[in-house]
């Protein structure tokens, strides 16, 4: 990390780029609160989330509390509601009755906020702090709103009523796409130290070495896991562990959420629409449990993170890990299913320019992709700049996802980033892909 001045020009140019990434994430932050009336912003739509106008007020008392007082040292906006949007003190259940800003309040305060952001951020120096060096600061506080977007997508989809969010349909498929990937064994870089928005979890790059395995090539689809329902997968205790089977009893689950029989086939509902299942889409809306007893029936498992992070970031050629699967650039509309441009996953085949060098596809976008791996800090980790962010949450309860949905944006989407869940989880835009070992004689 460097701590000398840097040319003026190049804080200018970083200046300018975290505006635009402020005001890109407040449009959307706008269209899905915009996008419905203010009974529908205070109401909770499913015990699992947070009324609408929790999460925005949320989002700009975060980015009061790090930007305006922590990176600006200014005075504080609304001090009296830190305690109101602190989502260690109030638990998602009990949101609704706290006596919340209203809609026009809960706008006015973001607005209020941002504004002095603007403001400081005008005079900032990038290098006085370790937490503003790279905009580091700037970058978390967009990554959060962000998050808190495809949360509120999520609440979107569980909400009932008609439609109030469009989109175009994701691209068709440009390519034939499935089967598995062989991955030879050997050692990969895992993490990163040097992606300057990169979240302490992700941070620092390591070296995993890992025996030879085989990924799928594209995430599973609906038509695959249909034929896992067909086959009675969901009444056969054998293809599930026990704290999963007990789950699948308790919560009756018979297939993913947000589907119901129609006819012979299946039909699923998403913002507010019916349509039938389309086959060669990925499977979304699945529990970690309903993945592991996909996988188990298939003869398969989940990969290891490790393993999905070695397909997606490992290139053979020269044996360094790229930030995505296509390189190191920025995600491009024809790389990934990012950023709530469509409102479902794309049918596989439909990004070959996003594949891997080992050609694994979808990695990107689209689905969440559970893993088998546990919560935890890479070897060497450091809580920066709050234990809050991720380091209470390391441990045996959470799994970790990876690799993005749809509703991800870009800036919080890397072939390094982590997110992690409860395995009952399932209102996320959650799917997988499945793994499993090499056979002798199978690795190059
Ligand atoms: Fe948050």
């Amino acid at each position: 990390m460097t701590t000398t001045e840097r040319p003026a020009t190049e804080g200018e140019q970083l200046r300018s780029r975290i505006a635009a990434e402020l005001e890109r994430t407040r449009a959307r932050t706008a269209l899905l609160t915009d996008a419905v009336d203010d009974d529908d912003l205070v109401r909770q739509h499913s015990t699992l989330m947070s009324p609408l106008v929790w999460d925005l007020a949320h989002v700009g008392n975060q980015e009061e509390l790090w930007l305006v007082r922590d990176v600006g040292g200014r005075e504080p906006v609304r001090r009296d509601i830190d305690d109101l949007y602190d989502a260690f003190k109030q638990p998602r259940r009990d949101r609704p009755a706290l006596p919340l800003l209203p809609p026009a309040e809960a706008r006015a305060y973001v607005r209020t906020v941002r504004d002095k952001v603007y403001d400081l951020l005008d005079g900032i120096r990038f290098t006085d702090r370790k937490l503003v060096e790279d905009g580091f600061a700037f970058g978390m506080i967009v990554q959060h709103e962000q998050q808190h977007d495809e949360t509120m997508l999520a609440t979107h989809q569980l909400r009932s009523g008609g439609p109030v969010l469009d989109a175009p349909p994701p691209p068709e498929p440009r390519a034939r796409v499935g089967g598995e990937v062989l991955v030879p064994a050997g050692p990969f870089t895992m993490g990163t130290s040097t992606d300057p928005w990169a979240l302490d979890n992700e941070r620092p790059a390591h070296t995993v070495d890992l025996p030879a395995y085989a990924i799928d090539a594209a995430p599973v689809t609906n038509g695959q896991y249909r034929a896992f329902i067909a086959d009675g997968g969901y009444d056969e205790p054998r293809w599930w562990s026990g704290a999963g089977w007990r789950h699948r009893v308790e919560a009756g689950l018979s297939a993913p959420m947000h589907w119901r029989r129609d006819g012979d086939g299946w039909a699923y509902r998403r913002f507010g629409r019916w349509s039938p299942v389309r086959d060669d889409e990925p499977v979304v809306h699945v529990c970690f449990h309903e993945a592991e007893a996909y996988a188990a029936w298939a003869g398969k498992r989940l990969p290891t993170e490790a393993e999905w992070e070695k397909a997606a970031r490992w290139d053979p050629a020269t044996g360094r890990s790229r930030r995505y699967p296509w390189g190191d650039a920025d995600p491009v509309g024809t790389h990934a299913n990012l950023g709530q441009r469509h409102l479902w996953p794309a049918p596989v085949g439909a990004y070959p320019e996003g594949a891997s060098p080992l050609g694994v596809h979808q990695l990107i976008g689209d689905v969440w992709e559970w893993t088998s791996s546990t919560f935890r800090g890479h070897p060497g980790f450091v809580a920066f700049p709050y234990r809050e962010y991720s380091e209470v949450f390391f441990g045996d309860d959470y799994r970790v996802l990876r690799g993005g949905s749809f509703g991800t944006d870009r800036s919080a989407c890397r072939g390094t980033f982590r997110n992690w869940d409860y395995p009952i989880r399932r209102q996320i835009f959650s799917g997988f892909r499945c793994a499993r070992d090499a056979r002798p004689g199978e690795a190059a």
